[in-house]
């Protein structure tokens, strides 16, 4: 089944290989990106990405990819599976139930996609997009088969990897040197100004994360939805860069958690037991997302959560940007006094 709707305004690569009206990639978000969420996207002409490491074990997944499917009408949604050494979820059997329930698009992030995972998902006529911070890492993951790429710059919210001086514009300008892929950028991403931009640059689609936390359908907290929305650009900041034993560079909320982890660090203290207890998920999931403190656990945002400027249904927010994206193009016609009319 095919998405419908209000007309395509943009037809990419990416928007024919995912069947999709709109050029909008919503990446994984760790505990939100649910079926209410996933479905929300997909209704609205993107694609989007049920995080499989946010369900605690292959059944209760399963029951929320069923509940994905109905809340589509049967309409193709994707799964984000993290192929980080940090992870100690059975992949492959999220994958199958994947695969099992008919999801035929995947997101990995992490490490490079084994071998045999993307065969697994080939073998099954699905297909991959690796997210990367650094083209280099995108130059692998098309050698080792995947479909498209998403490059996401220093400004994303959640993981840039070892990515700290690349922003999303500078390293989608070069993909578009030496990539041959389709490929998405992301990172900083929010308007449809921006959206027009990463098509100029030759990308196929942006991703996005952080202008989408306070949408009506992200089950989360209105207090936590009310701390994104007052956020400016500077309010994000990036703990753990460089330390990879740590996970790598996080950029999240700038919230007493990510404040005290960066004074624990300041302090030159290292290894996982003296940050373990900032860095429970269930502070996040349970203390943020679930009961409204916004001071607990580490919260993945990045800097286009200055964009985000109420609560608004996610047809609403995808809608805005691509309406932006067709003004802005027009814009740029009459700038060119040769397409001006006379
Ligand atoms: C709250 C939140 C949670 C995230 N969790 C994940 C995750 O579990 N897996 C993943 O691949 N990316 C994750 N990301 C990254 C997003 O998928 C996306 O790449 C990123 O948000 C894009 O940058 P932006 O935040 O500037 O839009 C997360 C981002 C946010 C904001």
């Amino acid at each position: 089944m095919n998405q419908t709707g209000a007309p395509q305004r943009f037809r990419t690569r990416i928007t024919e290989l995912f069947g999709i009206r709109h050029p909008i990639l919503a990446g994984g978000l760790m505990w939100l990106s649910d079926a209410d969420y996933v479905a929300a996207v997909v209704n609205a002409g993107g694609m989007g990405f049920i995080t499989s490491r946010s369900f605690a074990s292959v059944r209760v997944f399963q029951a929320e990819l069923e509940r994905c499917a109905a809340l589509t009408g049967g309409v193709p949604f994707g799964v984000n599976l993290s192929t980080s050494r940090h992870t100690d979820v059975p992949l492959m059997a999220y994958l199958q139930a994947a695969l099992d329930q008919g999801v035929r698009f995947f997101e990995t992030s992490g490490r490079a996609p084994a071998d045999a995972l993307i065969a697994a998902i080939h073998a099954a006529g699905a297909l991959v997009i690796h997210k990367v911070p650094l083209l280099r890492y995108g130059l692998s993951a098309e050698r080792l088969g995947v479909d498209a790429v998403a490059l996401v710059g220093m400004e994303c919210g959640g993981h840039p990897g070892v990515n700290l001086d690349v922003p999303a514009m500078l390293g989608g300008a070069i993909a578009q040197e030496r990539l041959r892929l389709p490929y998405a950028i992301g990172g900083g991403i929010g308007t449809g100004r921006q959206l027009l931009a990463a098509l100029a640059l030759g990308a196929d689609a942006v991703v996005i994360g952080t202008r989408f936390l306070a949408a009506a359908e992200v089950n989360a907290h209105p207090a936590y939805k009310q701390r994104v929305i007052a956020a400016g650009e500077d309010d994000s900041l990036v703990a753990f860069a460089g330390n990879q034993p740590m996970g790598g560079a996080w950029r999240v909320m700038a919230n007493a958690t990510a404040r005290t982890v960066r004074t624990r660090e300041a302090a030159g203290l290292d290894g996982f037991d003296v940050f373990s207890d900032l860095l429970r998920g269930t502070l996040s999931r349970d203390g943020c997302y679930r009961d409204g403190d916004t001071d607990s656990g580490m919260l993945s945002m990045g800097p286009a959560a200055c964009f985000v400027d109420r609560v608004a249904p996610m047809s609403e927010i995808i809608d805005h940007i691509i309406t932006e994206a067709v003004q802005c193009r027009e814009r740029i016609d009459r700038l060119m006094p040769a397409l001006a009319p006379a």
